[in-house]
């Protein structure tokens, strides 16, 4: 939305949301969440043409185009649990919506829904209605976070889905003019309803199954001895497969490579499609079994016991450039050594440590892939320490893991480190982001994913 208030300075964006405590920080010098690139557009536009309220209501009534983005988190409980998305939040909005509207309103899904969910929320609002007129359209997102504003400045396409009425052709061109402000047109693409919520689920599963893939190779590599990265870019020159998107790595995570993917499968088992559902399954359990494997060869390669040992782990969001823990492979690997009574002094630049100590005491939902393991025990969660920098993290410790591949660990002192550590000082590089020779040479013994040992 801050993009689209700088794009279009002839557009008021209000931003709204029922959490005061959020809303003001989005007023604030603070923003609450961290995004390269995302403060300084902000500035520009906040108090011009972009407002953050808690006002809902208000706003609401007043907008022509309501852009519904509240969370669609995977259902814990009843009917699909453990797969299904919840849209309660989705469909209180739309209730409310229906509530307050005296006028037209384009309504935008922007979450990530199962497909039909339009037709739902059209439901909703219709037999609501009071003679209001809706048009529902499906607006998915695509920008990674880290490089969410990169992406929203120059995306490789916005996706808009809608009826194929005339009203809801109308309905399309409107939120198309939002877009051709900075998009140029052939980038704009316009489909029905369903293609464009499928499309979202679809863009996911195809990319998560990349790193499935990319990942599985590496288990083969390690046991052959070819090298993981020499394969991607052998099978990343050939055009078809392209060289993005092929770094093997302790495991995906995120807020929706695996609940889009757990979607997916259940919209087709819903269908009667079992088959296509255990083809996406596999997806995520390649990515069980890779965070699984790391843990393995941690413990094993300590002499089968990490029990008393301090392991310094170091990055712990989901990804670089970004402050978001939501299904982060740190939380499995975190849970697995402290599962075998190891220490950890945890390091990352943008978590804090209550959100660390949060996440490792959090249960999560029981599905059919055993990594999900019980919470931790108090004693556990005691074995955790969080450190300032990357060198306090790993002093005394026996062995570091990485496990984002943020920029400033490729330009650490690891003569220091190595000279703090104890011996043999092991280093299981989780993103493949050290020079091995390099820290060879200086005496660790290194260990990175799909490579010689
Ligand atoms: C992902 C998609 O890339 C976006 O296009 C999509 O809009 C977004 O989900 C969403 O649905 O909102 P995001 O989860 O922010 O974006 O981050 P990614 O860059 O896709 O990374 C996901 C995970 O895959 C991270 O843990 C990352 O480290 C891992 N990854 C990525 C690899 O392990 N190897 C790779 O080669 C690439």
């Amino acid at each position: 939305m801050a993009v689209i208030a700088l794009k279009c300075p002839s557009i008021e964006v209000a931003v709204v949301d029922i959490s005061v405590s959020r809303i003001a920080a989005w007023n604030s010098d603070q923003l609450p969440i961290y995004e390269p690139g995302l403060e300084e557009v902000v500035k520009q536009c906040r108090g011009k043409n972009l407002f953050f309220s808690t006002d809902v209501e208000k706003h609401v009534f007043e907008a022509d185009i309501i852009f519904v983005s509240v969370n669609t988190p995977t259902k814990t409980r009843g009917l699909g649990a453990g797969k299904a998305a919840d849209l309660t939040y989705w469909e209180s909005a739309a209730r409310m919506i229906a509530d307050v509207s005296k006028s037209n309103k384009i309504v935008v899904e922007k979450s990530t829904v199962p497909v039909k969910t339009a037709e739902a929320i059209e439901k909703i609002l219709v037999h609501n209605s009071k003679g209001i007129k809706y048009q529902i359209l499906s607006n998915p997102e695509f920008l990674a976070e880290g490089t969410a504003i990169q992406d929203l400045f120059n995306p490789d396409r916005v996706l808009i889905g809608g009826r194929e009425t005339p009203e809801g052709q109308k309905a399309i061109k409107a939120l198309k003019d939002v877009y051709a402000h900075w998009v140029p047109e052939d980038r704009i693409i316009t489909t029905n309803l369903w293609s464009a919520e499928l499309s979202k689920l679809a863009a996911n599963a195809f990319l998560a199954q990349r790193i499935s893939s990319v990942n599985a190779m590496s288990a083969l590599c390690e046991a052959t001895g070819a090298d993981v990265s020499q394969v991607s870019h052998a099978i990343g020159k050939d055009s078809r497969i392209g060289p993005k998107f092929l770094n093997a790595s302790v495991g995906f995570g995120g807020s929706c490579f695996q609940k889009d993917i757990l979607n997916l499968v259940y919209i087709c088992e819903c269908n009667g499609l079992p088959e296509v559902a255990n083809y996406w399954k596999q997806v995520i359990k390649v990515n069980d079994y890779q965070k699984n494997r790391f843990v393995n060869r941690v413990v094993s390669s300590m002499f089968n016991t990490v029990s008393g040992k301090k392991i310094a782990i170091m990055g712990f969001a989901f990804k670089k450039d970004t402050g978001d823990t939501r299904e982060t492979p740190a939380i499995d690997v975190c849970k697995g050594l402290l599962g075998d009574k190891a220490r950890l002094s945890i390091y990352d630049p943008q978590v804090t440590e209550d959100q660390i100590q949060r996440d490792l005491s959090m249960n999560k939902f029981d599905w059919d892939h055993p990594i999900h393991l019980q919470p931790m025990s108090p004693t556990a969660v005691r074995q955790v320490s969080v450190a300032w920098d990357a060198y306090e993290a790993t002093k005394d410790a026996h062995g570091l893991c990485i496990l984002t591949e943020w920029d400033e660990f490729k330009t650490l002192d690891y003569q220091r480190i190595f000279d703090n550590m104890q011996k043999p000082a092991f280093v299981f590089d989780g993103r493949n982001l050290v020079n091995v020779d390099k820290l060879r040479e200086i005496g660790f013994i290194v260990y990175s994913i799909g490579k010689p040992l």
